[in-house]
């Protein structure tokens, strides 16, 4: 299968790991082993291809984090990245129409398209506050649209769509028989209220729901990620991924079910990090009017707008070599104008300090 360059991955590999600030990052400070409870036992434990689709301790630890999914509708993947792939395989082939509602993650698009999906592109815009417009989104689908593809909590926008904006979004996609993914990655970190959204599974029968390890729980170096959808779906993941995963490996599987056992203490952790570091984004754009953003309602990022005549991959290359800070540029995301950044990072006051001295500098 031939695809397109992903984007976002090509421009982190490249960039994020010389610069000296980090801001491309999605993910709140990654925990260690010794953060977690486990028990000795984990030693003796016989490195086997453990339970192929994934251990039951793992699936009820996943299921408690929806409201009415049993076992049966849960599997395994390696990684949020390894869920998305195989339910595209799942579920599209050639000529079929998708909905991809855009900035997302790459996959979104790119997977259908190199399947020879047909894919419409619905882009989200910052005077909605980067919520999709209904009416719109209505224009878009029509009957033979298979799969609407949206990302929720959004990365790069940090936009949450409400609950009722949800629910109308299913009306949609059932008066066309459409299946929904929700990429849920981010869920589990809305910033205000319940910090869990609904499921996207809990909705809708063609609902389906793919998260992991990586943002919420903070352990994206264990690798593991589900889908969550009804049973007939599970069962054709499950037969795409004997092709390409067997097992996760039983350590990343005995780790991740110990982190969401107690998940309330890492939620605890990660929202005293957020909430610090949106204080300091505030303060840093209520001094900055020279940038802007759509302040974020949920997950780890925002997207914010520039002052520059610099195309995004200029501006960005310019001001990690004047500074050392690394930001993403909107061009990765097909928003030109913008960059992400990610607001979970570690020293984030010191890298908007530096940016605002580039600022000065350019103008
Ligand atoms: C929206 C979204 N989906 C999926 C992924 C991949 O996540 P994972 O580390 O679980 O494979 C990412 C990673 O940045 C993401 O932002």
């Amino acid at each position: 299968m031939k695809i397109a360059e992903f984007k976002i991955e090509e421009w982190m590999n490249k960039y994020s790991a010389s610069a000296k600030y980090d801001l491309t990052t999605t993910c709140i400070s990654p925990l260690c082993i010794n953060d977690l409870n486990y028990s000795k036992d984990i030693f003796n434990i016989k490195l086997g291809y453990g339970d192929i689709e994934g251990s039951l301790r793992l699936k009820t630890a996943i299921k408690s984090l929806y409201e009415n999914q049993s076992t049966d509708n849960i599997t395994i993947t390696h990684g949020a990245i390894g869920a998305n792939q195989l339910v595209f395989l799942s579920i599209l082939g050639q000529g079929d129409e998708v909905i991809s509602i855009v900035p997302t993650y790459q996959q979104h698009y790119s997977i259908p398209e190199a399947l020879g999906c047909e894919v419409k592109l619905y882009f989200l815009k910052e005077e909605n506050q980067w919520l999709p417009d209904l009416e719109e989104l209505k224009k878009l689908i029509n009957k033979k649209t298979k799969l609407i593809c949206l990302n929720n909590p959004n990365n790069p926008t940090g936009a949450v769509i409400p609950d009722w904006m949800l629910e109308e979004i299913v009306k949609i996609a059932e008066n066309n028989n459409a299946w929904i993914l929700s990429d849920e990655v981010y869920r589990g970190l809305n910033l205000d209220g319940n910090p869990y959204s609904k499921s996207i599974a809990d909705m809708y029968e063609k609902g389906i729901s793919v998260g992991s390890m990586s943002k919420t729980y903070s352990l994206p170096g264990l690798r593991v990620g589900w889908v969550v959808a009804k049973p007939e779906l599970i069962k054709e993941v499950n037969h795409q991924r004997q092709y390409n995963t067997i097992s996760i490996s039983l350590l990343d599987d005995y780790f991740a079910a110990a982190a969401l056992e107690n998940k309330e203490r890492i939620a605890n952790r990660n929202f005293s990090i957020l909430h610090k570091n949106l204080d300091i984004l505030k303060n840093w754009l209520d001094k900055n009017p020279q940038f802007n953003c759509v302040l974020p309602s949920g997950g780890t990022t925002v997207l914010l707008r520039y002052n520059s005549n610099l195309s995004s991959v200029d501006y960005c290359k310019n001001l990690q070599k004047t500074t050392g800070v690394a930001l993403l540029p909107g061009k990765t995301f097909e928003m030109e104008g913008y960059v992400r950044l990610g607001f979970c990072a570690e020293n984030l006051q010191t890298a908007l300090d530096k940016i605002s001295e580039h600022q000065e500098i350019c103008s």
